[in-house]
């Protein structure tokens, strides 16, 4: 049985997120978990591992209920999803609605009141499993779009709770929010937390003017007061751009099977002269097709020829179900079969196109037999792909191009930064990257590795942390912490 709120038993650190940190694994018939890959995991563990820290999230299948149970540093507490709710609440409310409407309407959003309805139910269900796990006076970190409800009602639940949330994705300006019809219900949820934190200090700023113009309460210096009933609180905003664990990919990067594998790949693709890669989810924020197209017309003009020259594209797949995925896919696949129809030859092939995931050695193996990494979002939050190859060019070279419209543009500066709707820019900078002086190269990469290797994820999670409790000790002086 649950502990009840604030009895023994309960965690003093509760992480909420929508999946779990764990994957099913099937090892010799033996179904088992094993921890997710990824910066975010990697961070919080030691926090989990310090703090008798749990984890509320979805463990990924329909229709299963699960209990509670220890693995790893974790103790988990699985929140179940039925079918109609992966359809309503994950695919429709979240990756239909919410994600292109972050993300400058890419995609149109799509506004269903069903939808909205399950998106509710399913964040009372996460807060409700947050109110039977945590400690009395537990810090409760809820992270990403998919959970805007949680910190509200998870307030009204447990106002004993010190409560922050992290935004991993954009917060859109108040032009575009203002389209959500749900928009005051979405920052009144965010505005139950002490600390939310966004990525850029734009967005940041964005939430804010729409939490002035929408609920009428204005931010002064990143803070405002809010108040419901008895209770009143003071939320503050700001930016903690995430990063990745660079000390980690650094130390892959120089294994001996690593580099070795990096010059097997090159050899596989036939010993190219510029190998340019992208590494992304098949996800229409990401530019793919934009980014595809340029290279595409590179071969057309004869400014790069197949052979000397290849464009590996790894695309892992996401969202499989909802419709501008299934579009995106056929589109970049048409794309594909069009110009490697075109320009391949019998040995070599223009876009070498992989629909499927990797280890994540394999990845860092094709960061290093890469020369030019191509990130081209149209809108990234951050973008930890960037920032995962510097950390991986430990010997200073490779070249990275990079959009503006990234987070990551922000920190990496001295990248080759680009429009990715100019495709002639595009262009011009792909060939720019590929014809770089070594010298010149090393020098921009030697100044983002200084940015990637002093900011990782655990000083984006400490410094985080550090606000939240400083915010609540300001909040609650005399709960004497
Ligand atoms: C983005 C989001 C995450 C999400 C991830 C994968 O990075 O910010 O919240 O988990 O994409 O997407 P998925 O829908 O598979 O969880």
């Amino acid at each position: 049985p649950a502990a009840a709120p604030g009895q023994e038993g309960g965690y003093d650190f509760v992480v909420v997120s929508n999946r779990l940190p764990v994957e099913r694994t099937v090892e010799a018939g033996e179904a088992s978990w094993r921890r997710s890959p990824g910066g975010l995991v990697a961070a919080l563990s030691p926090v989990m591992a310090r703090n008798a820290g749990a984890w509320v999230g979805w463990h990924g299948a329909p229709d299963e209920v699960l209990e509670r149970f220890d693995h790893d540093v974790f103790h988990l507490a699985p929140v179940p999803l039925s079918e109609q709710e992966v359809a309503d609440y994950y695919e429709g409310f979240s990756n239909a609605t919410l994600w292109p409407l972050y993300h400058d309407v890419i995609a149109p959003p799509e506004f269903h009141r069903t939808w909205w309805n399950s998106y509710r139910t399913v964040n009372r269900r996460f807060a409700e499993r947050t109110a039977e796990v945590a400690a009395q006076g537990a810090t409760v970190w809820v992270q990403d779009y998919q959970l805007q409800l949680v910190p509200r009602l998870l307030r009204e639940l447990r106002p004993d709770l010190t409560i922050g949330f992290f935004n991993h994705i954009p917060f859109p300006p108040l032009e575009i929010f203002g389209q959500l019809p749900w928009r005051r219900a979405v920052l009144e949820g965010l505005a139950g937390a002490d600390l939310i934190g966004f990525q850029r200090p734009g967005d940041a700023q964005n939430f804010q003017r729409c939490v002035r113009r929408f609920l009428d309460v204005p931010f002064k210096q990143g803070q405002a007061r809010f108040r419901d009933g008895a209770d009143e609180w003071t939320v503050h905003a700001r930016s903690y751009p995430i990063s990745i664990d660079s000390g980690a990919i650094e130390e892959l990067a120089s294994r001996p099977e690593v580099r070795r594998r990096a010059e097997e790949i090159r050899h596989e693709l036939g010993d190219p002269e510029t190998v340019f890669l992208g590494v992304d989810r098949l996800d229409y924020t990401k530019g793919i097709l934009h980014r595809i197209k340029a290279y595409g017309e590179l071969l057309e003009d004869g400014s790069l020829t197949v052979g000397p020259s290849v464009l590996v594209q790894v695309a892992n797949p996401s969202r499989e179900r909802v419709e501008s995925y299934v579009h995106l896919r056929e589109q970049v696949e048409g794309l594909v079969g069009h110009i490697n129809g075109q320009f391949d030859t019998i040995s070599h092939t223009a876009v070498r196109y992989l629909h499927h995931g990797y280890p994540f050695e394999e990845m860092v193996a094709l960061y290093l037999a890469t020369d030019v990494m191509l990130v081209t979002s149209l809108r990234d939050g951050m973008n930890l792909v960037a920032k995962e190859y510097v950390a991986a060019r430990a010997d200073g070279s490779g070249v990275l191009v990079l959009s503006e419209f990234t987070g990551a543009a922000e920190q990496l500066k001295q990248a080759l930064l680009v429009n990715p709707h100019d495709i002639d820019g595009l262009k011009a900078t792909m060939v720019r990257a590929k014809e770089m002086p070594p010298a010149e190269a090393k020098k921009r990469m030697r100044a983002m590795r200084r940015h990637v290797m002093g900011h990782d994820v655990t000083g984006w999670s400490e410094a985080f942390l550090r606000d939240l409790a400083r915010a609540r000790a300001e909040a609650r002086p005399a709960a004497g912490q």
